[in-house]
């Protein structure tokens, strides 16, 4: 599907309503990581350069519609500001008379940045009045908020009904070309690395990119479901027995695709993630009754390491331990660390999902993977192949 991009549209002198994902992590007001306020300067630097105004928009965290001072947008203006060299103006509230009054003020070349949508449970609600109230400023939508397609949101779909239409952001275009020619024509072998906790988010990925794949590597706390169906003891691990009978399924059809499937020979082990002091690596099939799998073993690390050198596409997502939390974040460091290698030696490597795209980020590793996504939950969806509803309103041709 072809979505309507930024260069067919006309901006000269128009107000951009702009939908960002600038859902980033604060510590105390400050900001974590900046990784999706630098990924839409591009956008908004094209924007400007044709001669548009913008008004951006944007969710932070999870307020549950009333306003929560620390989900305050104000630090992302100033970022913006200096990322972009130029001043961001911020609006107190994302509607209102306030908002309308800078936004009318507003020449080509201006930005304003809206305090959270998130702050209004009309945004979650996909409410159209709220959507039309957000949208009297514009002229022209554009999406550029990757990490929040999957949502069905009055700023993602509600704003582009009532403008009739609109066009996707570089980011957006950059993300979809990449998982869109991986999934319709991957360099092979392709492998898919999958970890994480829970079976049951990851079975339809897993499901939709099995005729592809070549292998099939997995770890984190999913991987006890998979072993327990093999017949081995997990301990006290993460387990899912509703899922049992779905990991014994995702076996049959693998060995109907021919793909390899690849399970923890060693783990990591401990009482809980409290007692880091006790952690001790066991053979993937004497795990002690007691005790719970919270890691990879370095065996496995080099295991999966022999699987990815060999593979010429490979996805990563989710991590392969409880990697908060040391010693356990060895696995997820070191198979960062082997994705980082294998890109250097022409592997294209995509790594998507919050915690595995932060365990990148903290390992200094972002520039050595050929493409780190800004998407958690939207990337997931994207590989599951499944329709989203912030790109279908926008329409778009085959
Ligand atoms: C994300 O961080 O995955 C996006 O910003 C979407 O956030 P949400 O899961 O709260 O909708």
């Amino acid at each position: 599907m072809k979505y309507p991009e930024l260069k067919d549209a006309e901006l000269r002198g128009r107000k951009v309503f702009l939908r960002a994902d600038l859902n980033v992590p604060l510590e105390d007001g400050v900001i974590a990581d900046d990784t999706r306020i630098k990924a839409i300067i591009p956008t908004v630097e094209y924007l400007l350069a044709n001669g548009a105004s913008i008004i951006i928009a944007s969710h932070l965290g999870r307020p549950g519609g009333t306003i929560h001072h620390e989900l305050s947008l104000a630090p992302v203006a100033d970022r913006l500001t200096e990322l972009l060299g130029k001043k961001v103006s911020f609006a107190p509230d994302c509607i209102g008379a306030r908002v309308n009054t800078l936004a009318a003020s507003l020449q080509p070349g201006d930005i304003l940045l809206l305090e959270n949508l998130r702050f209004h449970p009309e945004e979650k609600k996909n409410d159209i009045d709220f959507a039309r109230k957000l949208a009297s400023n514009s002229d022209i939508y554009v999406n550029d908020a990757f990490g929040t397609i999957h949502r069905s949101h009055a700023s993602l779909t509600g704003v582009p009904e009532v403008l009739k239409g609109g066009y996707i952001g570089l980011l957006v275009e950059k993300e979809l070309k990449v998982f869109l020619e991986m999934l319709s024509s991957p360099a092979r072998p392709f492998s898919l690395l999958i970890g994480g906790a829970k079976v049951s988010d990851k079975i339809p990925v897993i499901e939709n990119l099995l005729p592809r794949l070549d292998h099939l590597m997995i770890g984190g706390a999913m991987a006890f479901t998979f072993m327990k169906e093999k017949g081995l003891n997990v301990g006290t691990s993460l387990l899912e027995h509703d899922r049992l009978g779905a990991a014994r399924k995702l076996f049959d059809d693998a060995e109907e695709f021919g793909v390899d499937i690849h399970l923890p020979v060693d783990i990591v082990t401990a009482p809980s993630t409290g007692r880091p002091d006790l952690a001790q690596t066991v053979p993937a099939d004497a795990i002690p009754y007691d005790m719970a799998g919270l890691d990879i073993g370095s065996e496995t690390i080099e295991e999966f390491g022999k699987i990815i050198r060999k593979s010429c596409t490979v996805v990563w997502n989710g991590p392969m331990g409880v990697f908060e939390i040391p010693p356990f974040d060895c696995g997820t460091r070191g198979i960062a660390m082997t994705l980082a290698e294998v890109t250097g030696n022409g592997t294209v490597t995509v790594v998507g999902g919050g915690d595995s795209v932060r365990a990148v980020v903290e390992a200094g590793l972002s520039e050595k993977i050929t493409f780190v996504s800004t998407g958690g939950g939207a990337s997931l969806k994207l590989l599951q192949g499944v329709e989203l509803p912030a790109l279908t309103v926008l329409g778009g041709n085959q």
